[in-house]
C-alpha cells in the first residue's frame, strides 16, 4: 500500500490505515484526550526543501488532524548543503498523535529522543506478529541498542525481521517468516529516507517527473531513456527487462534481442506468454498464428504456440530445446547464449505452461527476489500483470520505465510512490526501435571518444 493509499479519506472522512496502524481497543480512541501524550518533538533534515519532504510532512500533520509548531528551522543555502527542521506535533490523544508520527516518519520525520526497534517473535511459519510494522519501498533504518541499522533487501508491503546478536535488519515478506524470528512491531525506532529527486539536466528521471501523457514528445522520452541505460552499462550496472507477448506480436522481438546481445540486459522477467510467442516464432515464423512476415493468418496457426510449447516440454527445458537446435534464434535464444537469467512465473492463464515457468507464485517471487539484488534500472514492457508484480519488490532508488499502449497500466506504475518512475504510453514497437537505434548512436560515440 503507498503512502498516498494510506491517507485516502474512507467513507466515514477519516483517513484509512493499515490494520496495524490502528489504534488497538484496549487504548484510547482518536479523540479522546490524554493531555501528557499529546506532542512530540520530531527532526527532518537532509534535502526536505527542494525535495517538497517538509511541505508533505506538514500537510499530512494537518490533513490528519494534527498541529505542529516550528522549534528551528535551518535552510541549505546552496543544493548541495542538506536543511534541517524541529518541529512540535500534537494530536488530540497519544494515539492520535502516533498514528500522525506513523505517516510523517514515512517521510522521515524522526522523533528528537528515538528508543529502540520493538521486536516481537513470529508465532508461527508464514505469520507476522499482528502489530508488524509494514514496510515502504523507501531506504529505511532501524535502532537497536542506540544505533541506527540500515534495513537490507528494501521492499515494500513486508515486515523487517531483526537478528539482534549479528545487528542485521532484512525486508523479509510474510510468506518466508519462520517461528521465533524477530520482526519490527509499531512505529518505534524506524527511520525512512524520503527519496531525493535529481536534479542533473541530463537525468531522465528527473526531466520526466509529470503526469503520465500519452501526448509528451516520445522521441526526446526514449533519448533520455537511452542515455540512462547507457550511464548505467558504462558504469557495470544491473538492467533488469519485464516483458509481455506484444512484444513478439508486434514485431519486435529483434529490438528486444539486439539488446541482450549487446549487453543491455542481465535479468529478464516474463511469463508464458512471452516465451511460448517468441519460440513460437523460432519454430513455425508466427505469433498467435498470425505470420510475422506478412500480417496474416496461417491455416491452423492458432495452433503453433501449442505445438511450440509441447515441444520444449518434450525436451525438459529452453535451455535443452536450444541444446538440441529446437530453438535457433529469438528472445531466450539469447538469453540462453549470453547467460542472461530469466524467470517466467506462472499464471492461472497459462497454456502447457513450458517447462521453465514456475507456477507457484511464492516460489516464483522468490526465484525474481533472488535476481533483483544489484538492479539499478528495470525497464517493463506491454505487461500490466508482470510490471506490477516486479514493481512491488523494487526499492524506490531502482530507476523504472514502463512502456505501455494502456495509460492505466503506466499510471498504476507511477502511483506505487518511487518518484523514480517514468511512464511512456506508447506502442511498444516505435518504442523499442527508437530505443535501439539511439543505444546504437550513444556506442559509436562513445567508442569514437575513446
Ligand atoms: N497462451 C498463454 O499461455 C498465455 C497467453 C496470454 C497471457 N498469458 C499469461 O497471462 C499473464 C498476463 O499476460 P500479459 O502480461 O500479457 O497480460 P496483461 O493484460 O497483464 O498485460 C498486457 C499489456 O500489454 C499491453 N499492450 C498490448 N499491446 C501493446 C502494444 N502494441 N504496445 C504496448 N503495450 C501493449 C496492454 O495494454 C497490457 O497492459 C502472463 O503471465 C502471461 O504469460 C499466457
Amino acid at each position: 500500500m503507498t503512502q498516498d493509499e494510506r491517507l485516502q479519506p474512507n467513507a466515514a472522512g477519516a483517513p484509512q490505515q493499515a490494520e496495524a496502524d490502528t489504534p488497538s481497543a484496549a487504548s484510547s480512541a482518536p479523540g479522546e484526550a490524554d493531555e501528557h501524550h499529546c506532542e512530540e518533538d520530531v527532526e527532518l533534515s537532509g534535502h526536505i526543501i527542494d525535495s517538497l519532504v517538509l511541505p508533505k510532512v506538514l500537510d499530512t500533520i494537518l490533513t490528519l488532524g494534527g498541529d505542529f509548531e516550528f522549534l528551528d528551522v535551518r535552510i541549505g543555502r546552496t543544493p548541495t548543503e542538506p536543511s534541517y527542521a524541529k518541529l512540535r506535533v500534537r494530536g488530540r490523544s497519544r494515539d492520535h498523535l502516533q498514528w500522525i508520527l506513523a505517516q510523517i516518519g514515512a517521510h522521515g520525520a524522526v522523533p528528537v529522543a528515538p528508543t529502540d526497534c520493538r521486536l516481537q517473535p513470529c508465532e508461527r511459519d508464514g505469520v507476522f506478529p499482528d502489530e508488524f510494522y509494514a514496510t515502504t519501498n523507501l531506504h529505511t533504518d532501524v535502532r537497536l541498542g542506540g544505533e541506527w541499522i540500515h534495513v537490507q533487501r528494501q521492499e515494500m508491503d513486508c515486515a523487517i525481521r531483526v537478528d539482534p546478536e549479528a545487528r542485521t535488519a532484512v525486508c523479509v515478506p510474510m510468506s518466508d517468516v519462520k517461528r521465533g524470528d524477530l520482526i519490527v512491531v509499531g512505529h518505534d525506532g524506524i527511520r525512512v529516507r524520503p527519496q531525493r529527486p535529481s536534479h542533473r539536466a541530463e537525468d531522465a528521471f528527473h526531466f520526466m517527473q509529470s503526469a503520465v501523457s500519452s501526448e509528451k514528445p516520445k522521441r526526446v522520452l526514449v533519448r533520455e531513456i537511452a542515455g540512462a541505460m547507457h550511464r548505467a552499462r558504462s558504469g557495470h550496472e544491473k538492467i533488469l527487462v519485464v516483458g509481455g507477448p506484444a512484444i513478439v506480436h508486434t514485431g519486435s522481438r529483434d529490438h528486444l534481442c539486439r539488446l541482450i546481445r549487446e549487453g543491455y540486459v542481465q535479468v529478464l522477467f516474463a511469463g508464458n506468454a512471452l516465451a511460448a510467442h517468441d519460440i513460437e516464432q523460432s519454430m513455425f515464423g508466427t505469433s498467435l498464428g498470425i505470420s510475422l512476415e506478412h500480417g496474416g493468418p496461417i491455416e491452423e496457426g492458432h495452433e503453433h504456440h501449442l505445438r511450440a510449447i509441447n515441444r520444449v516440454r518434450r525436451a525438459g527445458s529452453i535451455a535443452a530445446a536450444v541444446e538440441q537446435g529446437l530453438i535457433r534464434d529469438g528472445i531466450f535464444y539469447e538469453c540462453i547464449r549470453h547467460d542472461v537469467p530469466f524467470v517466467l512465473a506462472g499464471s492461472i492463464r497459462d497454456d502447457g505452461p513450458l517447462p521453465d515457468v514456475i507456477t507457484d507464485v511464492v516460489e516464483a517471487q522468490r526465484a525474481m527476489r533472488s535476481l533483483i539484488d544489484g538492479v539499478t534500472f528495470c525497464l517493463m514492457i506491454a505487461t500490466t500483470l508482470h510490471s506490477i508484480a516486479v514493481g512491488n519488490l523494487l526499492p524506490a532508488e531502482t530507476k523504472v520505465v514502463c512502456v505501455d499502449i494502456n495509460p492505466a497500466t503506466v499510471t498504476k506504475l507511477t502511483d506505487r510512490g518511487s518518484i523514480q518512475t517514468i511512464g511512456l504510453v506508447t506502442d511498444v514497437e516505435p518504442f523499442l526501435n527508437v530505443l535501439v537505434q539511439t543505444l546504437e548512436s550513444l556506442r559509436r560515440e562513445a567508442a569514437t571518444a575513446s
